[in-house]
C-alpha cells in the first residue's frame, strides 16, 4: 500500500503537467479568438472577434481594425491590446497640448478628440491628468447622450513645490470622471499669462486621459513632455441595445450555449460573456470552452485532488488520505506530507506489530510443536504406547485409568508446590493434588528417568488399572507426557501401616482387632491379586510401608512398581531380585525363582510386625536374629513369644486369636515356599480368627470403640494435621522412605 501510494503521488503531478501542456497547446492552436478563417493577429496584438481586420472578420464597422505595418488601428487610434473577457480596448491616446513662446504667443494648440462609436472610456482604469504651471484643461464627452464636462487647473510660480512621481496638484493635477463617457474631447489652455510668467520652466500645458499607473509625473515634463500619445483603456460593448432587446434580433451575437448576455452598467449595448466555468470567445459560436480549473490552483480551492467537470470542478480526497475518497472539506485537510508523516509511523508500527505477532506466533507454534514433540517423545519413552495398547485391550472393563495431561496435573498440584509434598523417597516425590472435580489425589512423581523404573511405572499402571478391589489403592490415571512419568492415585489419608506399627508414642498404637482386620484385608487383597485378577499378580514388595490406611483404618495395598504378571501356566518366574530386605523370601534369594509364595513370606513378616511391633531389621539384635522373621521364629522355639509381643496387645481374652495368628505367621515364614499356605488360605484363616473374636463380642466391642476414638483424635492433632510430612529413615535401604508408603 505504501508503495502504490507513492506511485500514485508520482503519477498525479506528472499527469497534471502533461495535461497542462496539452491544454496550453490546445489554447495556442484552437483558441484563436478570431472568426474562423480570419487573421487573428496584427503585429503582437491579437484580434478577437467581434474585432476583425476585414469586413468578413469583424462584427460591424465599429470593430474594424486596420493593420498598418504591424500596428492595429481602430479609426485613427493605435490599439495595443484587445480583451473580450474584460471588454477592454487598450489604445494610445493623443496628448492635448498648447505651447507658447517667451512673449506669450500661442505656438501650437493641439486638442485631442477621441471618437470611437462603440467605445467609452473606463473611469476605473483611467484618470484625467493635466500638466503645467499656468494651465487649465477640460475633459468633455457624452454620458448617456448628454454632454458632460469636467476641468482641472494647475498654477505654480516656480518648481520649488513641484514633487516628482506624484500628481500632487502643483505642476500636475489629476481628476476622476464619471463612467460611460464617450466621444471625448480634451482641451487645454493657459490659465492666466499664456505661460509668459512660467516660460522659463513651463512653456506648454498638457492634458490627457491616461491609464492609471501608466504615467509617472516628473518635474522635467514641465519643460517638455516627451510623449505624443499615452495609454488609455476603452470599454466596449456591442450595439446600443440591451440584452433583452438584442436577444430577439437576428444579429444577437451571444449565441453560444455557454455564453450569456450581460448588460453593462452606465452605457449602451450588451456584452457576451462566457458562463462561469467557461472561457474563450463568447462572441463565437462554440467559443466558450470549459475551464479546467484543476490546472490552475487559483481557480480551485481544492486542498487535495481536483476533478474537472463540465463548467465546474469537484474536489475529492484521494484514497491515501482517508481511504474513503470523501469529498474535500469533509475532513480531508491534512497535507500529503503530514499524512505521510502520520502514515509512515503507523504503517511501520502496524507492520512491526504484525511482524511481532507473526513471529511470536511462529515462535509459539514452534515451541508448542516442540513441546508436543517432546511430550510425544516422553510419552513414547515412558511407555505410553505400550500402555495405550494395554489399556485398549481392556476397554471393556468398568474402569480404566485416565491419561492426564501435564497441565491438569500442574494445576492439581499448584505447580508441584512444596507444601503439597506428602512423601519423599529414593524413587521420587508424592504430592497431594486436587483435581478440578475436588477429588483429592496422590500424584507420584518419579525422580529419575531410569528406563527400568519407567517399565515399572507402566507395569504398575497396567496392573492397577485392571484391579478393582477395596483393599488395593486405586490408580486413577497417569501422565506420560512429562519428562518423568506421573501416577495419579486415590488419596489414602492415614498413611502407611508402618507408621502406625513403629511409631514412638505408645498411646495411639493400633488395637489388636484393628491389626487383625488390617491383616485380613491385606491378605484378602493379596489373595485377590494372586488368584482373582485376570492374570495372577505377584506383588513382590509386600511390606508394612506399602500398606496404606484409610480413614477407618481400612488397609489398602499399594506400590505395584515391582509387580509382575504371571501367566497362568507358569508358576515360577525368573527375575532380577527385587524387594525389600527383611521381607524377602529366602528361597527367592537363593533360587531367584519368583512365586506367589514369596508374597506369602513377606506377608508373614507383616503379621510378625503386627504382633510384635518390632523392627523388620534391627542391628540391636544378634546377627542371627537381625531379621524380624528369624527373631520371631527363634523366640517361638525358645517359647518366649509373649516377651516379644507388642505391649498392650494381649488384652481382654484375645490370647487365642494371637496364638492362631502366631501360628499362621510361622507357616507363612517357612523356608520352603511349597510348605507355606497360599494367600487365599491365609485370608480365609484370618477371617476365621476374626470370627473367633466375634464370639467374645461384648468384651471386644467396648475396647474397639475406645481405641478408635482415641486414634481418631490423635491422628488429627499429632500426626496428620495439615500437610505435615512424615519421613522415616529406612536404614537397610539407606534411603528416605516416605511415610505414606507410595515408595519402597
Ligand atoms: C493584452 O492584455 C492581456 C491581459 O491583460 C495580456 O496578457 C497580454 O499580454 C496583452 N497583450 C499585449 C500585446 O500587450
Ligand atoms: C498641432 O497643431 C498644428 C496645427 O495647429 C500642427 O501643425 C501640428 O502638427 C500639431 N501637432 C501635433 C503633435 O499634433
Ligand atoms: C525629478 O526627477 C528628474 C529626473 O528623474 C530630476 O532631474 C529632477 O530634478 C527631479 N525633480 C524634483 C523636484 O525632484
Ligand atoms: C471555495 O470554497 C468555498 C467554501 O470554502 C466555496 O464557497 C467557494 O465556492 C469555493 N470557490 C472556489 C473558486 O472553488
Amino acid at each position: 500500500m505504501g508503495l502504490s501510494g507513492k506511485l500514485l503521488q508520482i503519477i498525479v503531478p506528472a499527469g497534471v503537467i502533461i495535461f497542462a501542456m496539452a491544454a496550453a497547446a490546445a489554447a495556442a492552436t484552437a483558441a484563436t479568438n478570431a472568426k474562423p478563417g480570419c487573421p487573428n493577429k496584427c503585429g503582437d496584438v491579437e484580434i478577437p472577434f467581434p474585432f476583425g481586420l476585414t469586413e468578413a472578420c469583424y462584427l460591424d464597422e465599429s470593430f474594424n481594425i486596420t493593420c498598418d505595418s504591424g500596428i492595429p488601428i481602430i479609426g485613427n487610434i493605435p490599439v495595443t491590446n484587445i480583451s473580450i473577457e474584460t471588454h477592454e480596448l487598450h489604445i494610445l491616446n493623443l496628448v492635448a497640448r498648447d505651447c507658447y513662446n517667451r512673449s506669450g504667443q500661442l505656438v501650437s494648440n493641439n486638442q485631442s478628440w477621441l471618437q470611437a462609436a462603440e467605445f467609452t472610456i473606463s473611469n476605473t482604469k483611467n484618470k484625467f491628468t493635466v500638466i503645467g504651471c499656468d494651465t487649465y484643461a477640460y475633459l468633455s464627452g457624452y454620458q448617456n447622450g448628454e454632454w458632460y464636462s469636467i476641468g482641472c487647473a494647475s498654477q505654480c510660480p516656480s518648481l520649488r513645490n513641484v514633487v516628482n512621481d506624484s500628481c500632487s496638484g502643483v505642476g500636475c493635477c489629476e481628476v476622476g470622471f464619471p463612467d460611460g463617457l464617450k466621444d471625448i474631447k480634451v482641451e487645454v489652455n493657459s490659465f492666466s499669462s499664456n505661460h509668459s510668467n512660467v516660460f522659463n520652466f513651463n512653456p506648454c500645458g498638457y492634458a490627457f486621459v491616461v491609464e492609471k499607473g501608466e504615467f509617472n509625473f516628473s518635474s522635467n515634463y514641465l519643460y517638455d513632455l516627451p510623449y505624443k500619445r499615452v495609454p488609455l483603456v476603452f470599454d466596449w460593448a456591442v450595439g446600443n441595445l440591451t440584452c433583452e432587446e438584442a436577444r430577439n434580433k437576428s444579429n444577437f451575437i451571444c449565441q453560444d450555449e455557454n455564453s450569456e448576455c450581460i448588460d453593462p452598467q452606465h452605457r449602451e449595448g450588451y456584452r457576451c460573456m462566457c458562463k462561469q466555468g467557461y472561457k474563450g470567445n463568447p462572441y463565437l459560436y462554440g467559443g466558450c470552452q470549459d475551464i479546467d480549473e484543476c490546472v490552475d490552483p487559483n481557480l480551485n480551492n481544492c486542498t487535495k485532488m481536483c476533478n474537472n467537470t463540465e463548467g465546474n470542478y469537484t474536489c475529492y480526497c484521494p484514497k491515501e488520505y482517508h481511504g474513503d475518497g470523501r469529498k474535500d472539506g469533509e475532513g480531508c485537510s491534512a497535507d500529503p506530507a503530514t499524512v505521510l508523516a502520520i502514515k509512515i509511523p503507523i504503517i511501520t508500527g502496524v507492520s512491526f506489530v504484525a511482524m511481532l505477532v507473526v513471529s511470536s506466533w511462529m515462535y509459539f507454534v514452534h515451541k508448542k510443536r516442540k513441546l508436543i514433540k517432546l511430550k510425544e517423545s516422553f510419552f513414547r519413552q515412558n511407555g505410553g504406547l505400550i500402555l495405550e495398547q494395554q489399556l485398549s485391550k481392556q476397554q471393556g472393563s468398568r474402569e480404566t485409568a485416565k491419561i492426564f495431561t501435564v497441565e491438569e496435573l500442574n494445576k492439581a498440584t499448584n505447580n508441584y508446590e512444596e507444601s503439597r509434598i506428602i512423601g519423599r523417597g529414593g524413587f521420587g516425590i508424592v504430592y497431594k493434588g486436587i483435581l478440578p472435580d475436588k477429588r483429592i489425589v496422590a500424584i507420584k512423581k518419579s525422580k529419575t528417568v531410569d528406563q527400568n523404573q519407567i517399565d515399572q511405572f507402566v507395569n504398575e499402571i497396567v496392573l492397577l488399572s485392571q484391579i478393582n478391589h477395596r483393599n488395593v489403592v486405586k490408580l486413577l490415571g497417569c501422565c506420560l507426557e512429562a519428562q518423568v512419568p506421573l501416577l495419579v492415585y486415590e488419596f489414602v489419608p492415614k498413611g502407611t501401616l508402618f507408621k502406625y506399627i513403629h511409631r514412638e508414642s505408645s498411646t495411639s498404637t493400633i488395637q489388636w482387632d484393628t491389626r487383625l482386620r488390617i491383616a485380613a484385608e491385606t491378605a484378602d487383597a493379596l489373595s485377590y491379586l494372586h488368584s482373582a485378577a485376570s492374570t495372577p499378580i505377584i506383588h513382590r514388595d509386600v511390606k508394612s510401608s506399602n500398606i496404606l490406611l484409610d480413614d477407618d483404618f481400612t488397609a489398602k495395598v499399594s506400590d505395584f512398581g515391582t509387580s509382575r504378571l504371571v501367566p497362568r501356566d507358569q508358576k515360577e518366574l525368573a527375575t532380577v531380585m527385587q524387594g525389600t530386605l527383611g521381607y524377602l523370601d529366602p528361597e527367592y534369594l537363593q533360587t531367584n525363582q519368583l512365586t506367589e509364595k514369596s508374597d506369602v513370606y513377606s506377608f508373614g513378616v507383616i503379621l510378625v510386625e503386627l504382633l510384635t511391633g518390632g523392627d523388620v531389621l534391627s542391628f540391636n539384635r544378634s546377627e542371627k536374629e537381625r531379621s524380624l522373621a528369624m527373631y520371631f521364629l527363634s523366640s517361638l522355639k525358645e517359647d518366649r513369644l509373649f516377651e516379644i509381643l507388642e505391649n498392650g496387645i494381649v488384652e481382654g481374652g484375645n490370647e487365642e486369636q494371637i496364638k492362631e495368628v502366631v501360628e499362621l505367621a510361622k507357616r507363612c515364614l517357612r523356608l520352603k515356599g511349597d510348605e507355606r499356605p497360599t494367600m487365599k488360605e491365609v485370608a480365609m484363616e484370618l477371617e476365621g480368627i476374626r470370627k473367633m473374636e466375634a464370639l467374645s463380642w461384648v468384651n471386644v466391642q467396648s475396647n474397639l470403640e475406645e481405641a478408635e476414638h482415641l486414634l481418631g483424635e490423635t491422628s488429627h492433632s499429632n500426626e496428620y494435621g495439615g500437610s505435615r510430612r512424615t519421613v522415616v529413615y529406612d536404614s537397610m535401604n539407606d534411603q528416605v522412605t516416605l511415610a505414606l508408603g507410595y515408595g519402597r
